[in-house]
């Protein structure tokens, strides 16, 4: 148990060290990692950071405004928006398997950071938010021998890249994670955010990928997000969440909560019609580590009301379901 001054002071010292005048190229996702990534390398060398966050078409409602905004605006961090959606869909378009489309993102990812990296004269380093249950689980092998599924972030970066590796939250849990971003200032809510994997939707679209469906998902997300957020929760803090306090809502009390599109069509009825349209998932776990996770007993009052919006406000979805698997047997995410 390290203390939060020195840790930050140890490790903007071995930025610094590593990285000379270089500069440094960071994939910013949005997520929790890369986000505190991000703020720990701009606090060691500031101008020579250059982030690259990459719309693939495949984010959550308005997160490139709140990721431009946080980034670009309130930290004068340097952030290059690119749109990337047509590339990213194109080459995922027929690809069903789910190892396949995180090796294609994974591989998508590295040509935008290649072509941007080129125009940085300077840039020498790729900068990634990989944390140490990351590095584990992407080393595990499954009864086969397998891996159990790749983090397109872990490692496997080519040759041709011609930049160095620099992950400066290797050796960190989540919850070291969060302690770390909120001592180098980032706002609560940022840092507290549930993690989102670097695939984005298109680990929560099953099968091929369709700008229809990740339309169709971004909004039921935006819905059950938003019913968590404002559903007051009275648990008293529970062991399982390291959110440090008690939590005051069902955002807060849960460790990851999203909504999953099954290309799957099944009957409804609206109004004298008959309806034939998408199923959606709610999946919500509470885990300390994201190694084990337990299904959330969410109130039936809040799933209830979550369900009936995205069906009313949804057009195309007809059906809602709820995940009530652990992990393991089931992964976190569903693909
Ligand atoms: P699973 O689904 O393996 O997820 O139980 C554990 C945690 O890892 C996240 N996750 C990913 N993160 N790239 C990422 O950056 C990925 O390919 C990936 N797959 C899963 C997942 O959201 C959860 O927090």
């Amino acid at each position: 148990e390290w203390n939060m001054p020195d840790y930050i002071s140890e490790a903007v010292a071995r930025i610094r060290e590593q990285v000379g005048t270089d500069d440094v190229i960071l994939g910013l996702s949005g997520g929790v990692d890369s986000s505190v990534a991000a703020a720990l390398i701009h606090r060691a060398i500031g101008d020579q950071l250059t982030c690259v966050f990459v719309d693939h078409g495949l984010l959550r409602l308005d997160e490139g405004k709140m990721v431009m905004d946080m980034f670009a605006k309130n930290l004068g961090v340097k952030v290059l928006r690119i749109d990337a959606e047509e590339q990213f869909l194109g080459h995922l378009a027929g690809v069903a398997d789910p190892e396949a489309k995180r090796k294609i993102i994974g591989r998508e990812f590295v040509e935008v950071f290649q072509v941007e990296a080129g125009k940085l004269k300077n840039a020498k380093w790729l900068a990634q938010g990989t944390i140490y249950p990351d590095v584990i689980e992407s080393a595990g092998k499954g009864k086969k021998g397998q891996t159990i599924k790749s983090h397109h972030n872990v490692g496997g970066l080519p040759e041709t890249l011609n930049l160095k590796l620099l992950e400066p939250l290797r050796e960190l849990f989540k919850d070291e994670v969060r302690k770390l971003g909120v001592a180098l200032g980032l706002p609560h809510d940022m840092v507290y955010r549930h993690p989102f994997p670097g695939p984005g939707l298109g680990v929560r679209i099953l099968g091929e990928v369709k700008k229809e469906f990740a339309d169709l998902l971004r909004r039921a997300d935006a819905i059950f997000i938003e019913e968590l957020r404002n559903t007051p929760c009275e648990l008293p803090a529970l062991e399982s969440i390291d959110a440090g306090a008690a939590p005051t809502n069902w955002y807060e009390a849960t460790s990851q909560a999203f909504a999953v599109f099954l290309p799957v069509k099944s009957v409804g009825v609206m109004g004298d019609g008959r309806t034939y349209e998408y199923v959606v998932a709610l999946r919500a776990v509470q885990t300390l580590d994201f190694m084990t996770a337990q299904w959330a007993h969410l109130p039936h009052s809040l799933l209830g009301k979550v369900s009936n919006r995205i069906i009313n406000e949804v057009r195309g979805i007809n059906r809602v379901v709820y995940d009530i698997s652990g992990k393991p047997p089931a992964t976190i995410e569903w693909e």
